[in-house]
């Protein structure tokens, strides 16, 4: 079955083995209150298969040493698997080479990365940078920082009721004073998949590089960065099923390559004097100190379970499983669904009547119902809806069918409960 960019699947191939594949997830066992979990909150970051908690185990028990450093043996059996794990990732997202592949954090320290070292040399006084109104603060709070540092200011492409971008305006914004184009590949508040390819061709006709956060594009499509053409790719690990603290910053090799250090340390330098210091190339320049050593390697299992069940299936059941939620939630009375973009990814933001978001997630709470409820770290989306926050349930590889059908059930109690 194809998947192209867009993350469009046709449902044609739904034969994931469900059963076995929540199998090796031992935390899905955990019961809440008395009742089996459901866990709907797979955007704020996802469970951990056995094969990656297993690689985390044996890492400590067999090979734990500091990397690059040591000539001993532990030290070198972990550089190997570090750095193979960055060639890992780099066939992953289909990367031209490994040394384009840094490890940071997360997400939020691959953006802050890019606005300091990029942004702060090549951002002047009234020059701007183009965000969108989905954006996570992630991705607004680091470009304000670079603003506030070098005079230049940020435009914002809005969207329609549904929470569809507004292309034509985005091609207004464009113009020569623009420097950066930062958006999100997929809404973490309203699911909506961004016309990204659309968005990099019409940028780089104005020769304007583009940042695309994929934190929630990646766990649940094929990600391809040089069929994008995107400049540069961020994305978490522990939103696809590896551990927290680890991410990828992927760059064009030749902006990374003439970007300045982000920190400085041990790892990243050719030389040191108290008079000058010169900096090792990419992928160390960036990678000052001790890495996540263990978060790197969690991360190549995980990208090893992610294949083993195929992107393309995920996505295509995913799709699915979208498509039963709306279709079910739809019929709670007073729900009324935030985001009806055509192209959305499993994120459901609903709000229930006026029954205060954050009273939904702690009923269900009781009833073992994880969700997530507030404003999603997306304060200006949220002003643009006209909302203080929504419910959200976002989903994952091991979501059932069954599952969707306890939070509609759920949410049924709690608009009985009210309505007393
Ligand atoms: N960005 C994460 C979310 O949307 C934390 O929940």
């Amino acid at each position: 079955m194809e998947v192209n960019v867009s993350g469009k699947a046709a449902p044609d191939t739904l034969d994931l083995d469900l059963e076995a594949l929540r199998g090796q997830f031992p935390i899905l066992q955990t019961q809440v209150n008395g009742k089996p979990l459901v866990y709907l909150d797979n955007a704020a970051t996802t469970q951990k298969p056995n094969l990656v908690i297993e690689t985390l185990v044996r890492f400590y028990s067999e090979q734990n040493a500091n990397i690059h450093r040591g000539i001993h043996y532990l030290s070198a059996q972990a550089t190997d698997a570090y750095e193979k794990a960055r060639e890992r990732v780099a066939r992953f997202i289909n990367a031209p080479h490994s040394r384009q592949i840094i490890f940071v954090r997360g997400t939020t320290e691959g953006i802050n990365l890019v606005a300091q070292s990029y942004g702060r040399g090549h951002f002047k006084e009234n020059d701007e940078i183009i965000l969108t109104i989905h954006e996570h603060h992630s991705n607004i709070v680091p470009w304000q920082l670079v603003c506030e540092q070098t005079g230049a200011r940020i435009k914002v492409i809005p969207m329609d009721d549904r929470g569809v971008l507004d292309m034509e305006v985005f091609e207004k914004l464009l113009n020569e004073r623009t420097r950066l184009v930062a958006v999100s590949h997929v809404s973490n508040a309203l699911g909506t998949i961004n016309p990204v390819s659309d968005i990099i061709s019409k940028a780089h006709a104005r020769e304007v590089p583009v940042l695309v956060d994929g934190a929630q594009w990646v766990p649940h499509f094929p990600v391809d960065v040089q069929a994008l053409d995107c400049d540069f790719y961020v994305f978490s690990g522990h939103k696809m099923y590896a551990p927290t603290g680890i991410g990828i910053l992927y760059g064009k090799e030749n902006l990374l390559s003439d970007m300045p250090p982000y920190h400085g340390g041990g790892d990243m330098i050719r030389s040191v004097t108290f008079e000058k210091t010169t900096y090792r190339d990419i992928p160390e320049r960036f990678e000052a100190g001790t890495p996540n050593i263990v978060g790197v390697i969690g991360l190549a299992a995980a990208i090893d379970f992610l294949e083993s069940v195929g992107p393309e299936k995920i996505a295509a059941n995913e799709k699915e499983l979208l498509d039963y939620a709306t279709n079910t939630l739809e019929s709670v009375e007073s729900l009324r669904i935030i985001g009806d973009s055509p192209e959305k990814a499993g994120v459901v933001s609903f709000m229930l009547g006026d029954i205060h978001p954050h009273d939904i997630g702690t009923f269900l709470d009781n009833d073992g119902i994880a969700i997530r409820a507030g404003h999603h770290c997306a304060q200006p989306l949220m002003k643009r809806l006209g909302v203080s926050g929504t419910a959200r349930a976002s989903f994952g590889i091991y979501n059932t069918h069954e599952e969707v059908d306890k939070l509609a059930a759920g949410l049924r109690k709690i608009t009985t409960f009210f309505a007393q």
